[in-house]
């Protein structure tokens, strides 16, 4: 039982013998006590007034000492002001809690058991035609971010990814590569693989749009321009050649597709994201098919006349969808339906989440149709953890046209930005270089992940500037205070400090602002839980922020290394060391790793 709920059964206990009331536990209102009572918690004595027949303050006197009577253990002594009961809390039970945080690693962590549910969480999803950009950036940071918070909460977790690898949209960087490219690899050129055949994608649409441009002037119909620039044309010859398995493609396809693999993996690496299994569109489109002629005998799914498969999802209040061309190829969907009968393959999966951005919405609300008429039991429930557009102040940036923000580029920028930020500020402790640039990794990449994770699912602007300022709801803030402490906890075993692993009693009495920080980390399971059920990883930032600042409050008010009085300080340097772990933990859960000093 929490210190919270012995007070409300000891309340509930007292006015049933004191005035032979029955109260439920909403009637029993507990407060902070405020700043300027003694106390750490108040109870509100009107609702039992009618009940005692006795004047407010008579009553609060009759029940405060009922409970120093009956729950001593929790509560020391009482004062009543004005009908509010204000309880001082014995050190017992604080301490009892805070000995309970430090001796869980894992504290606010549901253990993974072989019973725990399976849920796969698939993010990331990229095409193999150019880098990931900030869309991406954004989309891994909540996969992952995701994944961590479901794992923590006792779910087994398995993060995928489907690679979008094969299309039109590879064969325009290829054929742009064969035709322009004299040979160029990533070695050759010094660029990453993913760039490299980026700007052949880039080089391709410069060049169809020449074409395109050439054939309006010859008075062609744009439409029609579009369709019978030579250069598509070629490209679409490409794609069936791919389609026919045709050698030299395929060959010329797997290299093209290994270099931006190559790259893929530093950017996830840089990002700190992983996957446990990885799915290519090439090896999932065949399976959607024959999925989908399942459907069609079993009468799910209806041929039109030109030899389309269509599923008509007109009861369901939604239109009809196409599955197959006339020509037997498939479309987005029947990859999507694909890519699911392979995953149900090779793991159980009870829960299904999918981090795909909201332009997708109704893809995702058809596909959670078609996966439950098809027999996915995880199908009618599944997750599409949609979320918005993300922007830089200066130009749009969007994920399928436009300028795009590079993520690597991002990436470095925010950590060059960091750098320069604890350049200045660092100018008398002087750290090892080496040093200096972990942390400015960990302060650039965590400025990064926080603000885009404390807004989630919104459109948003990403202000780098805002995100890395040292003071306000930020990730640096909190790996600053996260830092300070680490300094406290060195410095005392600096002094030989030995700080107890159980706390034993103190010589005085808690403060408020103490009590209130024990209590602000005994809430951290409960946000963990919290960010599960509703899939929230900005539930985490929260927290992470209010525990910091409480904790900077406290820090401000009372002095740590330098109290006098032992038991004290053991005290508030265990009080620390708990608040460290949390934001650890906390943060960890967000990705975002913390520095020893900063
Ligand atoms: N690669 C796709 C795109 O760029 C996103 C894939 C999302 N995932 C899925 N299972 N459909 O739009």
């Amino acid at each position: 039982m929490t210190i919270e709920e012995k007070l409300i059964a000891g309340v509930q206990a007292a006015v049933k013998a004191l005035y032979g009331m029955e109260a439920t536990a909403q009637q029993v209102q507990l407060q902070k006590t405020r700043e300027e009572f003694e106390g750490h918690l108040t109870v509100v004595v009107f609702p039992f007034v009618k009940a005692a027949r006795k004047a407010p303050d008579m009553v609060g006197n009759e029940i405060g000492q009922y409970l120093v009577e009956h729950v001593g253990d929790v509560v020391a002594k009482f004062n009543v002001v004005k009908g509010f009961l204000n309880l001082v809390i014995s050190d017992a039970p604080w301490i009892a809690l805070l000995n309970q945080i430090n001796a869980d690693p894992k504290f606010g962590f549901q253990p993974v058991t072989d019973q725990s549910p399976l849920v796969m969480i698939e993010y990331s999803s990229p095409n193999t035609n150019k880098p990931l950009h900030l869309g991406h950036v954004r989309n891994n940071l909540l996969g992952s971010a995701l994944a961590r918070i479901v794992e923590a909460n006792g779910n087994k977790v398995v993060k995928t990814n489907i690679v979008n690898d094969r299309g039109i949209h590879i064969c325009k960087s290829m054929l742009a590569w064969l035709k322009w490219g004299n040979g160029e690899t990533p070695e050759s050129s010094g660029k990453k693989g993913d760039h490299l055949i980026g700007d052949y994608y880039v080089a391709f649409d410069k060049h169809y749009r020449e074409e395109i441009k050439e054939l309006v002037a010859q008075g062609m119909d744009e439409e029609k321009a579009k369709q019978e620039a030579p250069l598509i044309k070629e490209a679409h010859e490409m794609l069936v050649k791919w389609e026919q398995g045709d050698p030299e493609v395929r060959s010329l396809w797997k290299k093209m597709n290994e270099w931006v693999y190559a790259g893929f993996d530093e950017t996830y690496k840089m990002m700190g994201v992983s996957f446990d299994k990885i799915y290519y569109e090439s090896d999932t489109y065949l399976e959607g098919k024959e999925k989908v002629m399942e459907g069609l005998e079993k009468g799910f799914f209806y041929r039109r006349e030109d030899g389309s498969v269509w599923a008509d999802l007109t009861a369901e209040g939604l239109d009809e969808k196409l599955l197959l061309r006339s020509d037997g190829t498939s479309v987005y969907m029947t990859q999507d339906i694909g890519t699911a009968k392979l995953r149900f393959q090779d793991f159980p999966i009870d829960k299904m989440i999918y981090v795909v951005g909201n332009e997708q919405n109704y893809h995702f609300q058809v596909l959670s149709i078609l996966l439950d008429k098809l027999g996915f039991k995880w199908g009618k429930d599944l997750v599409h953890f949609s979320y918005g557009m993300v922007e830089l102040p200066n130009g749009k940036m969007k994920s399928r046209e436009g300028t795009v923000v590079d993520a690597d580029d991002l990436m470095a920028a925010m950590i060059a930005d960091a750098y320069e930020a604890s350049k200045e500020r660092v100018k008398q402790t002087e750290m090892p270089e080496e040093e200096a640039r972990e942390v400015a990794r960990k302060v650039g990449l965590g400025a990064l992940k926080y603000f885009i994770l404390k807004v989630e699912r919104k459109n948003m602007l990403f202000n780098p500037e805002e995100s890395i300022d040292f003071n306000g709801n930020t990730g640096p803030f909190i790996q600053y205070t996260y830092a300070r402490i680490a300094s406290i906890l060195r410095k005392a075993n600096e002094q030989g400090v030995v700080i107890p692993k159980e706390l034993s009693t103190l010589n005085s009495q808690l403060s408020t602002k103490e009590t209130e920080l024990i209590q602000k980390l005994n809430q951290f399971p409960a946000a963990v839980r919290q960010a599960g059920t509703d899939y929230s990883p900005s539930g985490i930032c929260n927290y992470c922020y209010e525990l910091t600042k409480a904790f900077n409050q406290f820090y401000h008010d009372f002095t740590i290394l330098g109290e006098t009085d032992e038991t004290l300080k053991f005290f508030r340097l265990s009080l620390a060391q708990a608040v460290a772990k949390v934001i650890r933990l906390g943060m960890g859960l967000l990705g975002i790793e913390m520095p020893e000093r900063m």
